[in-house]
């Protein structure tokens, strides 16, 4: 079976001003070229989801979706066969947009791989590290190679933004190395999952 994974980028700041769009614009360009994977953009700031209030955990009651909103992202995530969390950081953690989007899904993230792009301090260790644990929740695997944009970087691209070309060629050995690794993940659960649906269909 030959499929191509099919990426879901998430852009996790709803900021007006937020810094997101420069590693998202680097990234769209860095993976443009790329054969091998399908990649779309959910950005959180375009899809305003109310704050969590369903009656049921979405576990115990999955796609029994109860507002328009996911309605809208619910089959979004569905057609996904991996994740790519373009993430900041505050106070240590990652955004509420974001964990209000994790938590009003279930069925829709299960056995499927997620890695990271962070920005921040210390490039968002800290928000991708709490990511990790809360997506295993979400019977996700985490791709362990990680993309950190760092607070001195962030400080000298918004300073001068030609500064950007140096410093994203520095990320890219990291962003091809963790891309590999999602190759690899999103095509093996891509045949798991087909092999289970096969087996359950018996
Ligand atoms: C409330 C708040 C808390 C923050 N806490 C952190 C933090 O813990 N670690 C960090 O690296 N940056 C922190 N920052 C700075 C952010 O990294 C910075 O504002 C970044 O631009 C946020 O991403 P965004 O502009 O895409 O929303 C914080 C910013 C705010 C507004």
């Amino acid at each position: 079976m030959t499929t191509v994974p099919r990426i879901l980028i998430v852009v996790a700041s709803t900021r007006t001003t937020r810094f997101a769009d420069v590693p998202l614009r680097w990234l769209l360009e860095r993976t443009r070229h790329r054969t091998d994977f399908e990649f779309e953009v959910l950005d959180l700031r375009d899809h305003p989801m109310p704050f969590y209030d369903l009656p049921l955990s979405p576990a115990m009651s999955p796609r029994n979706y109860t507002t328009a909103e996911e309605r809208r992202i619910g089959p979004i995530l569905d057609a996904a066969d991996g994740f790519l969390l373009i993430t900041n950081e505050y106070n240590h953690g990652y955004s509420a947009a974001l964990k209000n989007l994790l938590d009003h899904f279930f069925v829709e993230f299960n056995r499927k791989p997620v890695a990271f792009l962070g920005y921040g301090s210390v490039g968002a260790s800290r928000a991708i590290e709490q990511l990790r644990q809360v997506t295993s929740e979400l019977e996700m695997v985490s791709v362990r190679p990680s993309v950190h944009l760092l607070g001195l970087q962030m400080i000298a691209i918004r300073q001068d933004p030609a500064a950007a070309v140096d410093i994203f060629a520095s990320l890219e050995p990291r962003l091809d190395v963790l891309l590999t690794d999602l190759h690899w993940w999103s095509s093996a659960l891509i045949a798991a999952r087909a092999a289970n649906a096969d087996s359950d269909a018996a």
